[in-house]
């Protein structure tokens, strides 16, 4: 099969090769997916998860990729509750070989119906930023209608479906971002834009949930902004900041099937809208990981046409 692979973290997204790979075979509770879309978060290659296995060994060259839409081809031993034929959408495991392939084996639990209204490359661009959205907001943050939150990167792939769902949930959003992205966090439902390069975070006043997908000075200045009994939800590693009387949390996002379920009739029935940037082929993938300029949302792979 053909398979994009890394062998050197150093080149970063440069170094992705395209090759031919042997196909996968399906493991215990695993199935194999026919792959018609896949997604790719850049800072992939910087997560120790992609160049070793759990015990830390050396898994080069690796196929990274963790996001996937496709049709199941065969099932592992014992494999339940998913069927060859089947639509499927999921994120697949940290540290085993990824979706930017034609194949993935992949354990049945970390996959969700597709259903057939639902495009395959729609489909891949939902796992990773709806569940990690979804966890943060609603599992880790607690968030309760009538808060208000803080979106960091509201225009970015995690912060247009956190400003999303929070609003849907009945919450107050501050989208933030750079000033070319004040209408599109406007138009993915934030009641306000801080432009983070131009304005004063300061002047948003206090919030009850801070979620944060930048880090460093800003979410330094953020955590300060929480309100008693709030909480600072981080994805971008352990939190450097707390809140003075609040929580800090950071997480890394599981799969989950009634959670991808969730998401996916929210983009059927026009709750929630994906945010994909840039749509190539595999063949084309390694140029459309390295742009020339800047693209806002996910660069989403269409394996098959
Ligand atoms: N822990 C987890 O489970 C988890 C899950 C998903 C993602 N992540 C991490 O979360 C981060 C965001 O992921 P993503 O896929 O949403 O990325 P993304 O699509 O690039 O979104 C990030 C957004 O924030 C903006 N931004 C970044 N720094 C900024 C700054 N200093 N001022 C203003 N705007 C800024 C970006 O603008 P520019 O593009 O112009 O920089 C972009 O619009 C990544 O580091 C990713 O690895 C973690």
């Amino acid at each position: 099969m053909k398979a994009i692979v890394v062998t050197d973290q150093a080149a970063g997204t440069a170094g992705m090769k395209l090759v031919e790979r042997p196909e996968p075979q399906a493991a215990i509770n695993d199935v194999v997916v026919e792959i018609h879309a896949s997604g790719f978060v850049p800072t992939e290659l910087a997560w120790p998860s992609t160049w070793t296995d759990r015990r830390d060994r050396d898994r080069t060259p690796s196929i990274p990729g963790h996001e996937l839409a496709g049709v199941v081809t065969a099932l592992g031993y014992g494999t339940t509750g998913l069927s060859v034929g089947q639509r499927v959408f999921g994120l697949a495991d940290w540290h085993r070989d990824g979706t930017l392939a034609e194949y993935v084996a992949i354990e049945a639990r970390n996959l969700a119906p597709l259903p057939g209204d639902v495009d395959f490359t729609v489909g891949a661009s939902l796992p990773i930023s709806g569940l990690t959205a979804w966890q943060g907001l609603f599992q880790h943050g607690r968030l309760q209608a009538g808060q208000s939150v803080i979106a960091h990167g509201a225009a970015g792939a995690v912060g247009s479906m956190v400003t999303q769902l929070a609003r849907e949930a009945g919450a107050y959003v501050i989208g933030t971002g750079r000033a070319a992205d004040r209408q599109a966090v406007l138009d993915f439902g934030a009641q306000e834009f801080v432009d983070l390069e131009n304005d004063a975070l300061e002047d948003v006043g206090e919030v009850d949930l801070v979620f944060d997908v930048i880090g460093g000075d800003i979410q330094k200045r953020s955590a300060d902004l929480i309100r008693a009994g709030g909480t600072l939800v981080s994805i971008v590693g352990p939190a450097e900041a707390r809140p003075t009387n609040g929580l800090a949390i950071d997480f890394v996002v599981e799969s989950d099937r009634a959670q991808l379920s969730e998401i996916v009739q929210r983009v059927r029935d026009g709750r929630l809208r994906t945010n994909i940037g840039t749509v190539s082929t595999l063949d084309d993938a390694v140029a459309a990981f390295n742009p020339t300029k800047r693209i806002s949302g996910k660069t989403i792979i269409r394996v098959r046409p």
